[in-house]
C-alpha cells in the first residue's frame, strides 16, 4: 500500500479556472456542424448554434474559449466574417483540408456563442499575414464604446454596446504555420502589434504572446528577455503523440498495452516541460506576473479511417481520459505559473469533448473527466507527497499514480487520482494533515478495456459512476483504485 500525505493545512496558489479552457478552430467539423448549423437547420438551434452542444458545454462550466485558431488565425481577416451572411466572402481554408470557408461564423457569432455557453472569449489575432491596423481595428470594433468608424460599423451590424474582451493572443505558432519566424524577429513584431492592442474604457486586455513549440527553450528565453514586460501571458503548445512521430501517430482506438504505456509516458513529459519553461520565465519574471498559457494540449492520433486527413477527426477512449486527468493534475501542480490551458479541440477535432454526426451528439471520456475535475476550478492547490508504485513496460518505468488535491471555498477537499496501470489496481492510504476525513464521496471513470469509447450507436459505453471502494478509519482514508481509472473524491 502507498501512502499519500495531503497537506490540507497549507493550501497554496489558486487553481485558475482558466486551466479548464477550450479551443475552437475553423478546422474540419469543429465550428461548422459542431457548433454552427445555421438558423434554418432542422437541428434544434439558438441563432444558428446547436442547442445540444450549448447545453453540454454549459454543464462543463467552460471558463474560456479560444478562437478562431490555431493556424487558421494567422490566415484570417476578421472583416470577412461580419455583416449580412449572404454577402460574406468565401475563401479556401488553406491549412485545413482546402475546403471552402463561407465565413458564416464570425466575430458576432463567436461572441454570441460565448454568451450562450457562459464562457469568456479568447481571440487569437493575425500576425502571420495580417497587418497591425487590422488587429488594432478588430479590438476597436469589439470593445470601443465611443464614436469611431469601427464602433459605428459594429452598431450597423446589430451590436450597439461593445463586448467585454479580456484575452487576446498576438499571433499563433509564429515559429511555424504563423510565419516561420525566428524568435528575435517575432519578439519585435510582438512588441509592435501589442502596442496597438488598446484598452478602451474599462476593458482591460490580457495580452498573450506566442510562446514556444514544446521544448524550444531558446524561444522562451528570447521572448521573455526581449518582450517580457509587454505581455501578460505567453503560450506553449504540447500534444501527446503516442509514437512521437508525426507521419505515423497511431490509431485512436486500436492500440496495445505498450502503446497505452507510451501515450501516458509522453503525457507525463508535460510536467518537465512546464518546470523548465517556468524556470526560464522566473529569471526575467520572479514575481510570476506573466502567465504560462498552455493554449493547445491533448492527444493527436491518425485520423479516423475514411475521414478527410485535413479534418483531424479522431475517436476518444479511456486512454484519452487518463491523458486528460494526468495533464490537469500537472497544471494544478504548476498553478502558480500556469494560469490558462486550452484543450484542443472542443468538438470533432483532436481530443474533443464532444463528437457530432448530423443531429446526434456523444460525450467522450475526456468530457467526463473535465466534468468530474471541475470541482478544482478556482480552488486552492494543496501540496501532497506520494511514493507511487512503479508501472513498468518494455524496459521503461513511470509512476503508476498521478494525483492532485485542492480545497474549495467551502473547505471541501477534492482529490483526483489516476491509476495509469492497464492491469493492476492500487491501494493508497491517505494521511490528511489538518483535516479529519468524515464524509467522503467519489466518482470514477473506468472500464474493463483500454479502448472503450462512446459511439453514436452506444453513446453510454463509458461514463462516470459512483465510486465507493474506500473506507475511513480514525480520520484516515484508504482507497483502492481500479486499474486504468480516473477517480475524484470529495472529502469533508
Ligand atoms: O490544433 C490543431 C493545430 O495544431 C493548430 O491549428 C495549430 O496551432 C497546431 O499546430
Amino acid at each position: 500500500m502507498s501512502t499519500l500525505v495531503i497537506h490540507a493545512d497549507s493550501a497554496k496558489s489558486k487553481i485558475d479556472r482558466n486551466i479548464y479552457g477550450h479551443f475552437a478552430e475553423h478546422l474540419g467539423r469543429c465550428i461548422y456542424e459542431g457548433i454552427w448549423v445555421g438558423e434554418d437547420s432542422p437541428i434544434p438551434n439558438t441563432e444558428g448554434m446547436r442547442n445540444d452542444v450549448i447545453e453540454a458545454l454549459r454543464e462543463l462550466r467552460i471558463p474560456v474559449l479560444r478562437w478562431p485558431g490555431g493556424c487558421f488565425a494567422d490566415a484570417y481577416n476578421w472583416k470577412d466574417g461580419i455583416g449580412p451572411r449572404e454577402n460574406r466572402k468565401r475563401m479556401v481554408n488553406i491549412h485545413w483540408g482546402g475546403v471552402v470557408e463561407n465565413n458564416h461564423f464570425g466575430t458576432h457569432e463567436f461572441l454570441r456563442f460565448c454568451e450562450l455557453i457562459g464562457t469568456e472569449p479568447y481571440i487569437s489575432g493575425n500576425v502571420g499575414s495580417g497587418t497591425v491596423r487590422e488587429m488594432s481595428e478588430w479590438i476597436d470594433y469589439m470593445t470601443f464604446d465611443g464614436e469611431s468608424p469601427m464602433a459605428d460599423w459594429r452598431k450597423e451590424n446589430g451590436r450597439d454596446k461593445p463586448w467585454k474582451l479580456t484575452y487576446f493572443g498576438v499571433g499563433n505558432e509564429n515559429w511555424g504555420c504563423g510565419g516561420q519566424m525566428r524568435p528575435e524577429y517575432y519578439a519585435d513584431l510582438y512588441r509592435q502589434y501589442a502596442a496597438y492592442v488598446r484598452n478602451y474604457g474599462d476593458n482591460k486586455i490580457f495580452k498573450i504572446a506566442c510562446g514556444p513549440n514544446e521544448d524550444n527553450y531558446n524561444w522562451m528565453e528570447v521572448l521573455m528577455r526581449e518582450a517580457g514586460p509587454y505581455m501578460d501571458g505567453i503560450s506553449v503548445h504540447y500534444y501527446t503523440l503516442p509514437t512521437g512521430v508525426w507521419s505515423a501517430k497511431g490509431s485512436s482506438t486500436e492500440f496495445d498495452e505498450q502503446i497505452w504505456f507510451n501515450t501516458l509516458k509522453k503525457t507525463l513529459f508535460m510536467d518537465e516541460l512546464l518546470a523548465k519553461h517556468d524556470e526560464i520565465m522566473t529569471k526575467y519574471d520572479p514575481e510570476k506576473r506573466v502567465a504560462l498559457v498552455v493554449d493547445e494540449w491533448g492527444t493527436w492520433y491518425d485520423v479516423e479511417p475514411g475521414t478527410n486527413p485535413g479534418f483531424l477527426y479522431q475517436q476518444n477512449t479511456l486512454r484519452d481520459a487518463l491523458v486528460a486527468g494526468i495533464n490537469l493534475n500537472i497544471f494544478h501542480k504548476h498553478s502558480d505559473r500556469v494560469r490558462m490551458a486550452n484543450i484542443a479541440q472542443v468538438i470533432n477535432v483532436l481530443q474533443a469533448v464532444i463528437l457530432t454526426e448530423g443531429a446526434d451528439m456523444v460525450l467522450t471520456p475526456t468530457y467526463h473527466v473535465l466534468n468530474m475535475y471541475k470541482v478544482h476550478q478556482d480552488a486552492r492547490y494543496v501540496e501532497t507527497s506520494l511514493e507511487s508504485p512503479v508501472y513498468e513496460m518494455g524496459g521503461e518505468a513511470i509512476e503508476q499514480i498521478s494525483h492532485s488535491a485542492s480545497i474549495d471555498d467551502n473547505g471541501r477537499l477534492h482529490l483526483s487520482l489516476c491509476n495509469l496501470h492497464h492491469a493492476n489496481s492500487a491501494e493508497i492510504s491517505c494521511d490528511i494533515r489538518g483535516m479529519k476525513a468524515e464524509r467522503v464521496t467519489g466518482t470514477a471513470l473506468t472500464s474493463g478495456e483500454m479502448q472503450t469509447h462512446n459511439t453514436f450507436e452506444r453513446p453510454d459505453a463509458i461514463g462516470p459512476v459512483e465510486f465507493s471502494d474506500f473506507r475511513v478509519e480514525n480520520g484516515r482514508l484508504f482507497v483502492k483504485l481500479p486499474a486504468k481509472s480516473v477517480v475524484v473524491l470529495s472529502i469533508e
